[in-house]
């Protein structure tokens, strides 16, 4: 058994390796001058079980992802498992208008391709199971966020209703209340929001969410939040993505900002490679 990373699972991939004791593959990764990619693996890996470890979420990624099983499947090794700590494309996850595509459908094919399992860290939508023709696992985070908060949180709040079961999930790890914020979509970079009749006044508040990706969900909760005067506000989701500097404003703003290390970003402090391995232990002993 090995472990095998792209551009874009190296770390994780490095921790798996060191947890769980196995060989790791370095594989062979450049551009041609035209900008097309390149994937080689180098070394003998026949009749073997692979772990393939890289984030999927954007073009470079996704192909990175492909090529990385395609090249591993070629050389005979007997089982294919990708990890996927950030899965891209999971909102688009049915139609929304007419004549839209499913984009999280198309990636779910393409990744399914010559893989006999995958496990994904908290995908923004689990219906997005059903699109992938090999076994998929989803890994929560919950335990490794409610380890870090320990002590240090009086009530767990998602900022939409969606987000729920998250909640629900760290706050009764930690032994407190969890509650969800009302929010409505307007684009992609605005929301509306109001409390729901939550009252954090004077308490310990950890706001949780799955992305933070530009940002105005989170900003606009805490902007919520502190106007009911919340002791302290503590956010932290499951991949960090900050576009457009969104991070600096969330800090000024809140007690303290952290995510997993799904995605490498200064706050990525909560590493989850842990929960991963003891999933993958649990595969292997099977
Ligand atoms: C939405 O349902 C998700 O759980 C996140 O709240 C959302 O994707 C965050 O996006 P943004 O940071 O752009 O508001």
């Amino acid at each position: 058994m090995f472990i095998i990373t792209g551009n874009y699972g190296e770390k994780i991939g490095k921790e798996l390796q060191s947890i769980l004791n196995i060989r790791l593959v370095q594989p062979i990764i450049k551009k041609f001058p035209d900008g097309e990619l390149y994937v080689r693996v180098n070394e003998k890996v026949v009749d073997d079980i692979a772990i393939i470890v890289n984030n999927a979420f954007n073009g470079e990624s996704i192909l990175e992802t492909s090529f990385l099983i395609n090249a591993i499947d070629k050389m005979g090794v007997k089982k294919i498992i990708s990890v996927i700590p950030y899965l891209g494309y999971t909102r688009q996850d049915k139609k929304f208008l007419e004549g839209e595509a499913i984009s999280s459908e198309v990636i779910a094919k393409f990744l399914s391709m010559n893989n006999s399992e995958i496990f994904i860290v908290e995908p923004h939508s689990n219906n997005i199971g059903k699109y992938f023709s090999c076994k998929v696992n989803f890994i929560s985070p919950a335990e490794e966020i409610a380890k870090n908060y320990a002590n240090k949180i009086d009530l767990v709040i998602s900022p939409d209703k969606g987000g729920i079961e998250r909640a629900k999930e760290i706050a009764s790890l930690m032994g407190v209340d969890y509650s969800y914020l009302n929010k409505k979509r307007v684009s992609s970079y605005e929301v509306i929001m109001d409390l729901n009749n939550v009252s954090v006044k004077g308490k310990r508040v950890l706001l949780v969410d799955d992305v933070i990706s530009t940002g105005g969900t989170i900003l606009k909760a805490l902007e919520l939040l502190k106007s009911d005067h919340a002791n302290e506000i503590h956010v932290v989701c499951t991949h960090g993505l900050f576009l457009n500097n969104s991070d600096i404003n969330i800090v000024q703003n809140s007690t303290s900002l952290s995510c997993t290390n799904t995605l490498n970003t200064k706050y990525s402090t909560i590493s989850i490679s842990p929960i991963i391995a003891r999933q993958l232990e649990k595969f292997i002993e099977n």
